[in-house]
């Protein structure tokens, strides 16, 4: 049998170009060799969202052209939409007992987003406890490898511990995950700040039209220390030249500006021009295929369908395993 991925995404929106840097790129890439599972996390969305559930069917949709438009293929990638695996809850019940509250209090990805947060009310139990969630995600599809961004590192060390605990506890029935970082593990914001994220307001979606990119990528930071074109300039931790990095796949060109840049011969405004160029040539084919299947609702509802489907009987079957090894498959009415 093919070894499995389980990744995800909360659909809060439109994926951007770091979700592709960090994620999207190995899905697409691995999705021939491995059994590919891509989590639409609508129940984790909740953990911080909870007051806005209405927004959540239309980014599923969202989410899902975004997975096709980058070359998802629903035949490989099957798309789960979590709160329709009511598997995954009762997992996530079972797995609780397996964490310290100490635990999660160290979590360090969990402690950044609760000071980006501000929560006025205090921080939610669904949002503190996401992690254990999301260890049965990845688990519930025994997933060796979760290509991931940065940030998602402390969970997937979590899952790996819970895993540990329950197969020395009750019976070897999950599988330790393996974390898969992209070719950049974060890629920073248009702003110059350390992660894109749209709730930065620093981010290129993948959907975005030309006129949107132009104006991000025209209005990016650069070198702070360059007041003339003609001042030798900064290249490194420089954004711009790090999406041209990334994004731009003329190597000779990169290096001939990034040369150009530290002699003071070449101004931001003309690499910002071939910056934009590269992501055009990147985003333009992945825009028009995204307009063509959003505009296909019920051809896109029924990947979404399917693909929860498929995962829903994965689910099942761990979930028998499961029962059975914590000696909760009673035999009651034999
Ligand atoms: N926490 C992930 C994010 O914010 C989304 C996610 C949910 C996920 N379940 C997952 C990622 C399982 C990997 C595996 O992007």
């Amino acid at each position: 049998m093919r070894k499995r991925i389980l990744t995800g995404d909360r659909p809060t929106g439109p994926l951007h170009l770091g979700h592709y840097v960090g994620s999207l790129a190995n899905r697409v890439r691995l999705q021939d060799e491995y059994d590919t599972y891509v989590l639409i996390a609508d129940v984790q969305a909740l953990t911080d969202n909870f007051e806005h559930p209405e927004k959540l069917e239309a980014n599923i949709f969202e989410v899902a052209c975004d997975y096709l438009a980058v070359g998802l293929d629903p035949e490989k990638a099957k798309f789960v939409v979590q709160s329709m695996v009511p598997e995954l809850p009762e997992l996530t019940i079972y797995l609780m007992n397996l964490v310290t509250v100490a635990t999660l209090e160290r979590n360090p990805t969990v402690k950044e987003e609760i000071k980006q947060r501000n929560f006025a009310k205090g921080v939610p139990v669904g949002f503190y406890t996401y992690p254990i969630s999301q260890a049965a995600d990845i688990t519930i599809f025994k997933a060796e490898l979760v290509p991931v961004g940065e940030d998602q590192l402390p969970m997937i060390e979590q899952a790996r511990e819970i895993v540990r605990r329950f197969n020395r506890l009750y019976r070897k029935v999950l599988i330790e995950p393996k974390a898969m970082l992209g070719q950049m593990a974060r890629l920073p914001g248009t702003d110059g700040g350390a992660k894109m994220s749209k709730s930065l307001n620093n981010s290129i979606s993948l959907g975005d039209p030309s006129e949107v990119v132009r104006k991000r990528v025209m209005s990016m930071f650069t070198d702070p220390t360059r007041i003339h074109p003609t001042d030798p300039g900064h290249v490194e931790g420089n954004p711009v030249f790090t999406y041209h990095e990334v994004f731009n796949p003329n190597k000779d060109e990169i290096e001939d500006l990034k040369d150009r840049y530290r002699k003071g011969t070449v101004g931001d405004v003309a690499v910002k021009q071939k910056l934009f160029d590269a992501l055009e040539k990147f985003l333009g084919p992945i825009r028009e295929r995204r307009n063509q299947f959003a505009s296909q609702p019920k051809r896109v509802h029924e990947i979404i369908m399917e693909g929860t489907r498929k995962g829903r009987a994965v689910a099942q079957a761990t979930m028998a395993e499961v029962r059975d090894a914590m000696r909760l498959s009673y035999k009651f009415d034999s």
